[in-house]
């Protein structure tokens, strides 16, 4: 076999999307709640299944909606698996996991609460990881100084921001690496990443996307909401949709 199939395809994507979004308020689970009038999940699912890399999708729903997140994302261009999420958003990744097939060797993590993360954000951390990378995170430069607080949250100190990075998804891994990151933990991370670091694994790093925030409280709905309504995140998506044609009912 060679080392990878076809660049299209080649890619097992999961979603994890079972958090309760208590931040989010409403009593919704976060990925199911609208924007623009349609779910977080399905325009999370749409924008990762214009990616040409993307072979297939597994979505770690919220256990009491399994059958209407299935609902929701059918038809997709891209075969899309649903598979009941976990307690903690680590043990929703690990269920994901273990539902993708074995032919995907390169696996990436992506929060639904990412809704318009570019397609083009895919191809970047599948490049990287196709090039050769063990785990890849695309990462933003910090804009605001940063300080550290104490107990009663007193400036403690003001750390260098110029050594750091915040972090988004989607993010890649060689699936074997994956799999060792979860089967190795021993406590609760906010990331894949943070696992495969534990290992020892080197984490590459890709620029990360101002449209791939985390929509997480109200007011990050209204800006999502905003920026939808502009025309310049519509060419965006539509960037790598003139390929769209070759993953169609692949995978
Ligand atoms: O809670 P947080 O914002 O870190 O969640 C990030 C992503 O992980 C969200 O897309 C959320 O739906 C998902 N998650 C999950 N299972 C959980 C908790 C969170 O799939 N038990």
């Amino acid at each position: 076999m060679t080392a990878y199939r076809d660049a299209r395809g080649d890619v097992a994507i999961l979603v994890p999307a079972a958090g309760l979004g208590v931040r989010m308020g409403g009593g919704t689970p976060k990925a199911l709640r609208t924007l623009c009038g349609e779910p977080l999940l399905v325009r999370a699912i749409r924008n990762v299944t214009a990616a040409p890399s993307v072979g297939i999708v597994v979505i770690a729903a919220p256990p009491d909606d399994v059958e209407r997140v299935r609902a929701m994302v059918t038809p997709s261009p891209v075969r899309t698996l649903v598979v009941p999420g976990g307690a903690t958003r680590q043990a929703s990744v690990a269920a994901a996991l273990s539902a993708v097939p074995a032919e995907f060797d390169l696996v990436l993590v992506h929060d639904a609460a990412r809704a318009l993360a570019p397609p083009a954000l895919v191809e970047a951390v599948a490049a990287r990881l196709r090039a050769g990378a063990e785990a890849v995170v695309p990462a933003m430069p910090v804009a605001d100084t940063v300080k550290r607080v104490g107990d009663q949250d007193e400036v403690v100190a003001t750390v260098d921001r110029s050594v750091l990075r915040a972090i988004q998804t989607p993010q890649g891994f060689r699936r074997a690496t994956l799999a060792a990151a979860h089967a190795g933990a021993v406590d609760d991370h906010t990331d894949d990443a943070g696992l495969a670091e534990h290992l020892g694994v080197r984490v590459d790093t890709v620029p990360g996307d101002d449209l791939a925030f985390k929509i997480t409280r109200p007011f990050d709905l209204v800006i999502a909401e905003a920026l939808l309504a502009s025309a310049a995140i519509t060419e965006r998506s539509r960037s790598i949709d003139s390929t769209e044609d070759a993953t169609t009912g692949e995978g």
